[in-house]
């Protein structure tokens, strides 16, 4: 039996699409027929993944975009809006975490948490909602962490940028749900991916979650109608 693909037709903008959760979100998106707008800092990188997807018969485009630069998001979105006409998904996944305590972290530590985590965020969500309202629909995916829901110890920077994302979705939830534009917070527990420098053999990584497992819910959360009115997903590793 033909199975309909969940996103034939859809353009969907990735940040950090070349590693972990967004590469995995990125490959999960081109199954379903997306065309993926694959971004991050280095183009080599996401020309991997471009690669794997076009060879699953599956449509990616890449393009070297830092979340801290207004100018580069502008000028990706518009190249984007220039083939495709629209963009229908924004999934911001893109970001950084360092593990530190009050005492240890650094003032540098803290402003680039901001910077790319919090800050970022709202660069592509502001670049884009202009071009969502105009098309009277849209969905946008933050993905946040489980850290939000119980801060644990030495967290200071990552957990302090990843509260103003929650704050950011949610608030940006209430502005945009009665104009046809979805906006979800996904809360990740735990996910097996570089972010934590573990090496290949180290056991806990076991514990974690797969990233393909978070992209399963990243999609779920792309595919809920704005009228619904749904604000945030969370997905932790079995106990
Ligand atoms: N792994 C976890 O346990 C976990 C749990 C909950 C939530 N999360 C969240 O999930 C998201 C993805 O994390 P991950 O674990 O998949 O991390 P990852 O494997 O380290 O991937 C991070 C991605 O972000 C990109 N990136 C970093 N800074 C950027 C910038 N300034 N501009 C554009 N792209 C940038 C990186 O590419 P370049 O370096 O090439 O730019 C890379 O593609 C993050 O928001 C993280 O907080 C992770």
């Amino acid at each position: 039996m033909f199975l309909k693909m969940k996103l034939k037709d859809k353009v969907a903008l990735v940040t950090g699409a070349s590693s972990g959760i967004g590469k995995a979100v990125s490959l999960l998106f081109a199954g379903e027929g997306a065309t993926v707008i694959l971004t991050g800092r280095h183009l080599n990188n996401l020309k991997l993944v471009e690669n794997e997807i076009k060879h699953n018969n599956g449509k990616a485009e890449s393009f070297a975009m830092d979340i801290t630069d207004r100018e580069q998001i502008n000028k990706t979105i518009k190249k984007i809006i220039g083939k495709h006409k629209k963009i229908d998904i924004l999934v911001n996944n893109a970001g950084i975490a360092k593990w530190n305590s009050i005492e240890n972290t650094t003032y540098e530590e803290f402003y680039e948490h901001i910077n790319i985590n919090l800050i970022g965020y709202f660069n592509c969500i502001k670049e884009l909602v202009p071009i969502m309202i105009k098309q009277k629909s849209g969905s946008i995916v933050n993905i946040i962490t489980s850290t939000v829901k119980k801060t644990k110890a030495e967290r200071v920077a990552y957990a302090t940028s990843k509260y103003g994302q929650a704050g950011l979705s949610n608030a940006v939830h209430e502005d945009l749900k009665n104009k046809g534009i979805s906006v979800v917070a996904v809360y990740p527990g735990k996910t097996d991916t570089p972010i934590h420098g573990l090496p290949e053999d180290d056991p806990r990584r076991k514990e974690m979650l797969k990233p393909e497992k978070v992209a399963e819910v990243v999609l779920k959360a792309a595919l809920i109608p704005a009228e619904k009115d749904v604000k945030e997903l969370s997905i932790n590793p079995v106990k």
